[in-house]
C-alpha cells in the first residue's frame, strides 16, 4: 500500500517540518532527500572517493564502477541507453547543450517551434540559437485548459520546421501533455522532437522510446536526488551526429595543435570531471521511486489534485481563481492560483493579492510553504492575465490533510485581505 506517512519517515527533514509544523507544497521546485539517498552519498565520500575514468589503482576503479552502473540505472530507468544517457547539470542545461549542438549539427536556417507553455529553460536556449545561428524560434498559443495535441502542432508547422520542442507536464498548470502522438506524426515528418521531461520523469511512469522523441532533459533534484546532476537522453543516432557543445578534457580521444578528435558517446557530452557523487546519489533517488513504483506515485498524485479540486469547488470560496485543466487524467499534481482582492471586480492585473504575500502569510498562518511568482513561464503566467500565480505541487510525502491546510490558509488570508 503506497502510504505517505510511511513515506516521511525516510526524509530526516520530516523531523523538522513534524516539530515546527511545515507543510511543504514546492515539490515542483525541488524536491526532500530521503536518507538512502543522503547515505549513498556520505558512503562515496567515505570510501571510494576518487576521479573516475582516470586512476587504475583501486580507488579509482572503485568510483568509476560505481559511476558506471550509476548510469546504467539511471539510463534505464526511463527505458534509455547508457551511451545515449548524458550527465549534465540539470534540464537547464540538457536543453541548452541541445538547442545548441542540433542547431549547429543541421548547420542550416530553419525554425523551432515551442508552445507556450514551456518554462524558460525550453525558451530561451532557442533565443540565444536565434541569435547566434539565425534560426527562427516560433511559439505556439497554448490552451489553458486542455493538453496539447496534434493538431495544435500540425497548424503551426511550415515547410521550414526542423524541431519541435515541447514540455512533458507544465510546471505552471500541471497540464500533462500526451506526447506519443506527437512525436509519431513528427518523425514521420522528418521533425526532430524534444522533450522537456522535468516535470514528467519524477511523478509518472516516462519511457523514452514510447515518447518517439530524439532528446529528452530532465533534472535530479526534482525526483528526490542531489543538486547539480541532471539528463540529457537521446538515440545513440542523434547524439553520435551532435557536435561537442563544451571542450576539455574527458571528452576527447585525441588533441593536436590544431584539433581534436571527440570521445565517443556518452563522453563526447561530459567535458572535464564529471559529478560523479550526484550521479551516485540520483541512482539511489532512483531505487527509491522503483521501489515506491511510478504507477502508484502518479495514482497518488492524482488522488490528490482530484481532492484538491473537489475541495475547490465545495468550498467556493470567491476571491480564490485557479488555473489548469480540471480533469485529473490530464492534470499532474501541481495547483496554481491567485486570490483576487475585490471580488466585485473583473480587473485582471492589479486586482490581486500579491503571490508573494499568499506565500509569506500562508506560511506564516498555517505552516503551508508553496511558491509565488511567474514560475520562470512568463509567457505562460501573462497569458493567464496576472504577472504571478501562488503555486502548490505535491510529491509522494503529502497527504489529503496537507491540502486541507492548504485551503485553511487561504481562507485564512482571505479573511484578513479580501474586501
Ligand atoms: C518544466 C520544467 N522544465 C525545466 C525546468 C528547469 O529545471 P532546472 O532548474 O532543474 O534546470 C523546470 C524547473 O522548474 C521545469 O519545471
Amino acid at each position: 500500500m503506497f502510504d505517505p506517512v510511511e513515506i516521511r519517515k525516510h526524509f530526516p527533514i520530516y523531523e523538522r517540518f513534524q516539530r515546527e509544523n511545515i507543510v511543504y507544497l514546492d515539490n515542483a521546485a525541488t524536491t526532500q532527500k530521503p536518507k538512502e539517498v543522503i547515505d549513498a552519498i556520505v558512503n562515496y565520500y567515505e570510501n571510494s572517493n576518487s576521479n573516475v575514468h582516470r586512476g587504475v589503482y583501486r580507488i579509482g576503479e572503485e568510483a568509476t564502477d560505481l559511476y558506471n552502473k550509476s548510469r546504467e540505472n539511471i539510463a534505464g530507468f526511463t527505458g534509455g541507453k547508457p551511451e545515449g544517457t548524458i550527465f549534465v547539470r540539470n534540464a537547464t542545461e540538457a536543453l541548452n547543450l541541445a538547442a545548441n549542438s542540433l542547431t549547429r549539427m543541421i548547420g542550416k536556417k530553419f525554425e523551432v517551434l515551442v508552445s507556450r507553455m514551456e518554462h524558460h529553460s525550453n525558451i530561451v536556449p532557442w533565443q540565444i540559437a536565434s541569435d547566434t545561428f539565425g534560426i527562427r524560434l516560433k511559439m505556439m498559443e497554448s490552451n489553458i485548459d486542455r493538453p496539447l495535441s496534434w493538431g495544435d502542432i500540425e497548424r503551426n508547422i511550415t515547410k521550414d520546421t526542423r524541431i519541435v520542442s515541447l514540455t512533458h507536464v507544465s510546471n505552471l498548470l500541471g497540464t500533462i501533455n500526451d506526447l506519443r502522438e506527437i512525436g509519431k506524426n513528427l518523425h514521420e515528418r522528418g521533425i526532430y522532437f524534444i522533450v522537456d521531461a522535468a516535470q514528467s520523469v519524477p511523478h509518472m511512469p516516462v519511457n523514452f522510446r514510447d515518447l518517439n522523441c530524439d532528446l529528452m532533459a530532465f533534472s535530479g533534484h526534482k525526483m528526490l536526488g542531489p543538486s547539480g546532476i541532471g539528463v540529457l537522453q537521446g538515440t545513440p543516432e542523434i547524439l553520435e551526429d551532435m557536435p561537442p557543445y563544451m571542450g576539455g578534457g574527458e571528452m576527447i580521444k585525441e588533441v593536436f595543435e590544431d584539433h581534436f578528435i571527440a570521445a565517443d558517446i556518452p563522453e563526447k557530452f561530459e567535458a572535464g570531471t564529471p559529478n560523479i557523487e550526484g550521479a551516485i546519489g540520483l541512482s539511489a533517488a532512483v531505487n527509491f521511486l522503483k521501489n515506491l513504483r511510478m504507477e502508484s506515485i502518479r495514482q497518488h498524485e492524482k488522488d490528490l489534485i482530484a481532492y484538491t479540486l473537489e475541495k475547490e469547488d465545495e468550498l467556493n470560496i470567491p476571491s480564490l481563481i485557479s488555473y489548469g485543466p480540471r480533469d485529473p487524467e490530464v492534470r499532474g499534481g501541481i495547483y496554481s492560483f491567485n486570490m483576487r482582492k475585490n471580488v466585485e471586480s473583473e480587473r485582471p492585473f492589479g486586482n490581486e493579492v500579491h503571490p508573494h504575500d499568499i506565500s509569506h502569510l500562508a506560511d506564516r498562518i498555517e505552516g503551508v510553504e508553496v511558491r509565488s511568482g511567474h514560475h520562470c513561464a512568463m509567457p505562460q503566467t501573462v497569458s493567464l492575465g496576472v504577472y504571478a500565480t501562488a503555486r502548490a505541487s505535491f510529491y509522494i510525502y503529502n497527504t489529503r490533510e496537507d491540502v486541507d491546510h492548504l485551503f485553511d490558509a487561504i481562507e485564512k488570508i482571505g479573511k484578513r485581505m479580501i474586501k
